[in-house]
């Protein structure tokens, strides 16, 4: 993939399209902003759910491939933010005439978005269109194809630092389709920035990227020694519809070797935490009554996904919140 810089020659964010060569501190700096927009969405007896802050602002929203979390949470965080919102369908734009991309990309260009947030099933494909904006127009990476998911991986940086308070001294396990998986790498990069030393990546061989060692992690076979004496463990997915031929026997057998069970998760520290990207698979990767338990903080996830992504907005536009809210 083309080297982009996503920052600016003052080191400021101008797009977010991957973890990559970004720094410690303004990964801490999106967490803290976030952390100043939660009251907004948490708080139910607030007389308003918004702020001014990306007023003025217009930004389009173009989902090339199905999502339920990231599309709905950007949603909300724009209109949190009091954006100007274009919901582009996809399945009725004109790319379904034969349009190309960067011509439906140009009309939007054409109608002055400040920002657009794009997922695609193309990896790069974010990096693509960002190399064809012209100056003053954000893109955020809402995931392509296996490479990159970074505001996931925020948002899961922020719920590991809303339990344990801290990166360092964790152990954290991931558990699954690493192979096919934009948000493991993500979220891989941005552990080790903030300074995670033990991150552990469980999975079958056929599920593994070869070179898995060279970005700072532990390779297991065995989701028992895996999952042993850990703080986090972060469940992902078979990503099926990334799987080029049968990398598995069948979904029965996986959940046999790799499922995360009740006795399994007896195995991680008594406060370990459980958390999964979404969408789950109930009886594949993550048992029923572990999805629905004490120790899983899934939903509270999709819920902090609202402020990390007010909080990615904000920058970009360099317009943040100065103190709480
Ligand atoms: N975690 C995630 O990207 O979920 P969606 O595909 O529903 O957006």
């Amino acid at each position: 993939m083309q080297k982009f810089n996503q920052l600016d020659d003052k080191g400021r964010l101008k797009h977010f399209l991957s973890i990559d060569g970004l720094s410690e501190d303004l990964l801490l700096s999106i967490l803290d902003q976030a952390q100043k927009f939660a009251p907004i969405v948490d708080d139910t007896g607030r007389a308003s759910k918004s702020v001014p802050l990306l007023r003025g602002k217009t930004i389009a929203n173009l989902f090339f491939e199905p999502s339920t979390r990231t599309r709905t949470t950007f949603e909300l965080a724009e209109k949190r933010l009091s954006a100007d919102i274009l919901n582009l369908d996809i399945s009725t734009s004109a790319t379904t005439k034969g349009e190309s991309l960067l011509d439906t990309l140009t009309n939007l260009i054409a109608m002055r978005v400040d920002m657009m947030v794009v997922r695609h099933n193309n990896s790069g494909a974010a990096h693509f269109i960002a190399t064809h904006m012209p100056p003053g127009i954000s893109i955020i990476n809402a995931g392509d194809g296996r490479h990159s998911h970074p505001t996931q991986a925020m948002l899961d940086m922020y719920t590991i630092r809303h339990y344990k308070q801290k990166f360092a001294g964790l152990s954290i396990a991931i558990v699954g389709d690493i192979e096919h998986s934009r948000v493991a790498r993500s979220q891989i990069k941005a552990l080790n920035i903030l300074g995670c030393k033990d991150i552990r990546v469980v999975a079958p061989n056929t599920l593994m990227p070869i070179a898995i060692k060279t970005l700072g992690v532990t390779a297991y076979n065995n989701i028992e020694q895996g999952i042993s004496g850990t703080d986090v463990i972060i469940i992902l997915r078979l990503q099926t519809e990334r799987m080029q031929q049968a990398d598995l026997p069948s979904e029965r057998e996986y959940f046999r070797f790799y499922g995360l069970t009740k006795d399994r998760l007896k195995l991680a520290n008594k406060d370990a935490i459980v958390m999964h990207p979404g969408p789950i698979n109930r009886g594949v990767e993550i048992a029923s009554n572990i999805a629905d338990s004490v120790q899983s903080v899934i939903l509270q996830q999709v819920t902090f996904g609202i402020s990390v992504r007010m909080a990615v907005l904000s920058i970009l536009a360099g317009n943040t919140a100065k103190d709480k809210i």
